[in-house]
Parts: structure tokens; sequence; C-alpha cells
């Protein structure tokens, strides 16, 4: 039977196959990342690694983002003369994405829409990411004047590559799935139609596997 769970500004459904579908819920932000979303995420991860039924976590958004990176108010503003809310936040996106960068189940990013500044360091935690063609990428921080901090402009190089890092913080351009494809952000561009079906084949191609032989492959 399959099971759901929704808290504030996350929620998740385990279905029948063992998919568990984490979504990014706050649809009318861009699933822009507040302070509340990481303590969820960190809260529904934890709660997925050591649940049986969930054999597969995709990481999803709501509506017609992914996530639209961090809250430029609620993370970034809002906390600017706090240093401990700001602390607090940052350790628990750091916390969540570490923990599922080291899950031990397969993890799956579908990317459905815009996908922005800190969002990267959330999508590189996932192993395999299959994006929608017409999903829009970016890192537009320079055009609100601030820059790509934490860890997002290092987590960006690493997965494109320093030229592309360079060209893409400078300019703030944005580029669709086909080309987070070519630059190595993306394992692999669908039409928007299809997203969600080639997701569940990949998830299911990897449900055959044997489990602590997926756990091991990807600790190797
Ligand atoms: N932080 C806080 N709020 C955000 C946000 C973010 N990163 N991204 C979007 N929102 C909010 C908007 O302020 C707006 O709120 P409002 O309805 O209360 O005014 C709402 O989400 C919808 O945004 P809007 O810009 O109207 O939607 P859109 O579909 O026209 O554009 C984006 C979507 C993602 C292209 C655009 O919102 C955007 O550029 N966001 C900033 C992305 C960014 O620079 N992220 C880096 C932060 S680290």
């Amino acid at each position: 039977m399959a099971r759901t769970k929704e808290l504030e500004c996350v929620k998740y459904e385990i279905d029948d196959e063992g998919i568990a579908w984490v979504t990014f819920n706050r649809p009318e932000k861009r699933n822009a990342m507040n302070p509340k979303l990481h303590f969820n995420m960190q809260a529904v991860i934890a709660e997925l690694e050591t649940d049986d039924d969930a054999k597969v976590l995709v990481i999803t958004g709501a509506g017609d983002a992914w996530s639209s990176g961090m809250d430029l108010r609620e993370y970034f503003r809002d906390t600017e003369n706090d240093p401990a809310a700001r602390f607090k936040a940052q350790w628990a996106h750091r916390h969540w994405t570490q923990f599922l960068a080291t899950s031990q189940k397969a993890t799956i990013a579908m990317v459905n829409g815009y996908c922005f500044g800190g969002a990267f360091c959330s999508l590189a935690a996932c192993d395999i990411v299959i994006t929608a063609e017409d999903a829009t990428f970016g890192l537009s921080e320079v055009n609100w004047g601030i820059l790509p901090g934490g860890n997002v402009s290092k987590v960006f190089a690493d997965l494109a590559n320093h030229r592309n890092a360079m060209f893409y913080a400078m300019t703030g351009r944005t580029f669709d799935g086909a080309k987070a494809v070519e630059m190595g952000i993306a394992t692999l561009a669908v039409p928007a139609d299809d997203l969600r079906d080639e997701v569940v084949s990949i998830a299911r191609e990897l449900m055959e596997k044997a489990p602590m032989v997926l756990a091991y492959t990807k600790q190797a």
C-alpha cells in the first residue's frame, strides 16, 4: 500500500513498487529553499534511509520548478543579523545533502523545471539526474548583485568544468536540459511529457539489482 507524508515544505509518497517520491513543496515560491524546507528534508531523508519500503529515492519539485535555489528572503535577508539562525539553516542544508550523497539507496533527481543557484548543491547530492529538455538552469546570483557562494560555485565547477562555471557564474545566463547533459550536470534529458515514465523505468532497473551491491558500487 502506498504511503504518504506531508510536512510544511516537503512531502513524500512511497509507492507500491518501492519508489519514494520526495517533493519540494513550495510551488508558489518556485520551491525556493527556506530554512524550514532544509529542516524538513533532514527529517525526511533520515526517515527514508531507514524505511525498508523505500528502495529508490526520487527528488523532485511541485509545480513548474525543481528549485529556484536558496530563498533570497527567508534564508538570506531574514538571517542577515541572526548568525545562529543562518548557521542552523546552512548546517541543515549541508547535512541533508551529505546524507543524501552517502545514502545506501539509489537516488534520482527528477528535474521538472527551474534549477537555480543553491539548488545545484542539492542536485549534486543525487546519483542520477534526469531532466526535462525544457528545464531552465542557471547561476543567476550575479544578476541580483550577489555571488554563488557557499559551495555553489565549487559544486558547479565540479559537475561541469572550470570554463563553464566561470562563464555561467559571470554572465548569469540560463541553459536548458540538453545543455545540462552536454556539460555533465545531468545524466539524461527527455521531453517533459516523458520525464516521469523515464524516471520510473530507471528506478525499476535499479530495483532489480541487489541492494547491497548497489550500495557498495556507489561507495566504490
Ligand atoms: N527566493 C525567494 N523567493 C523566490 C525565489 C527565491 N530564490 N524564486 C522565486 N521566488 C518567489 C518570487 O519572489 C515570487 O514570490 P511572490 O509571488 O510572493 O512575489 C514567486 O516565487 C514566483 O516567482 P516569479 O519570479 O514570479 O516566478 P516566474 O515563474 O516568473 O520565474 C524564476 C521563476 C525561478 C525564473 C524566478 O523566480 C527567479 O529568477 N528566481 C530567483 C532564482 C535565483 O536567482 N536563485 C538563486 C538563489 S541562491
